[in-house]
């Protein structure tokens, strides 16, 4: 608290981001990092801007990175919107899109940014709370509404919702903004993409975080129809005109570009979740399904708290939420390698005996 604060500021309630230890040999599974690095061409091209053209400003409109991901996707790059992270896209379509006088609708249980950035840009929202079994139930969302947005699959349940719910919703809302937040859709949930030009009021958001391992690097995209999409680029330039920096434009452009190293290394992903699920069940776990890179599971006789702090001793990090009271048996687990499944794996057999 301070007299300098605006009055904005005195109400914000920030994100809180899962921890980033400083110590190493880890086992970390409590971001939903890739544990395959990136392309190794991302790497190569990132030497050559290294030496190259650092003194200068990177292109403000990131024509090459939209014509990239465009290609990547069979659209236009003026469906096309970057930014530093999904995270910030995220943030500019909450200010430029989903702010209205109807309230915004999302789900009770998901990403718990979404009503941080609604306390930033001062945005009404509704929760609507998921189904017993954790599943989007898309008639639910059948209110007068500014918008409505969800990831898909959700955060953090990791469950997928089908492509006709999503289809039936943009049909029942042409007069709000539907945006799907796929961060996590290339861990074998169908994307909404091939949709876009059938409806002008879908926006997909995507991250280079998750399945092109690129957390570090921060660079998301948002595709819609070009006037969703100018409606970004108009914030975009009220705010910071160079969002994605020299080294974020090559090192996602051959990220984009390197379809072989992608579908390989998400395949792996999804084996070693497959994996993890059938050993975890077999320990007592509950897992509920997933189409993301980590699952979402409790054990009746630990609560998330107390396994989350036992297997913090074992040096083995996981994400716990202790709201709402709905999810706190649960823990969310990462999926890793088939190495740190197996640790995984040990420590729980060795805390549950
Ligand atoms: C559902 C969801 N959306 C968006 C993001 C933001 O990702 P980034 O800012 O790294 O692109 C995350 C990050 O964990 C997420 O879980």
């Amino acid at each position: 608290m301070s007299k300098y604060w605006s009055d904005v500021v005195h109400k914000l309630t920030p994100y809180m981001p899962g921890e980033q230890p400083k110590v190493d040999n880890l086992v970390k599974l409590n971001t939903n990092e890739n544990p395959y690095g990136p392309s190794p061409n991302v790497i190569e091209v990132l030497k050559l801007e290294a030496a190259e053209s650092l003194r200068l400003y990177p292109d403000p409109n990131s024509d090459a990175l939209k014509a990239a991901i465009a290609e990547v996707h069979h659209l236009n790059s003026n469906q096309v919107f970057v930014g530093n992270g999904s995270d910030e896209v995220l943030a500019h379509v909450f200010h430029a899109l989903l702010k209205h006088s109807r309230p915004l609708l999302f789900p009770d249980i998901t990403y718990s940014f979404y009503p941080v950035y609604c306390g930033l840009y001062d945005i009404e929202y509704q929760t609507i709370p998921l189904a017993e079994d954790f599943t989007i139930n898309v008639e639910d969302y059948d209110q007068p509404n500014g918008g409505i947005i969800f990831p898909n699959p959700n955060a953090p349940t990791g469950i997928a919702l089908a492509l006709d719910k999503i289809e039936k919703l943009l049909k029942a809302n042409t007069q709000s903004v539907v945006v799907i937040d796929e961060a996590y859709v290339d861990f074998g949930t169908e994307s909404a993409v091939g949709l876009i030009n059938h409806y002008p009021n879908l926006l997909v958001t995507h991250t280079l975080s998750k399945a092109r391992s690129l957390a570090g690097l921060r660079v998301g995209y948002a595709l819609g129809s070009p006037d969703l999409i100018e409606a970004l680029i108009r914030v975009k330039d009220s705010f910071n005109s160079y969002p994605i920096d020299r080294f974020a434009s090559a090192g996602a452009i051959a990220a984009m570009q390197d379809v072989e190293y992608f579908n390989e290394t998400r395949k792996k992903v999804i084996a070693t979740r497959d994996l993890l699920t059938k050993l975890l069940r077999k320990l007592g776990f509950e897992v509920l399904p997933s189409g993301a890179n980590f699952i979402f599971a409790r054990q009746m006789s630990k609560g998330g708290a107390e396994l989350t702090a036992l297997l913090r001793q074992k040096n083995i990090i996981v994400r716990h939420f202790k709201v709402p009271a709905r999810i706190e048996p649960y823990i969310r687990i990462t999926i890793g390698t088939d190495e740190q499944s197996k640790i995984l794996i040990d420590g729980l057999v060795e805390i549950l005996k």
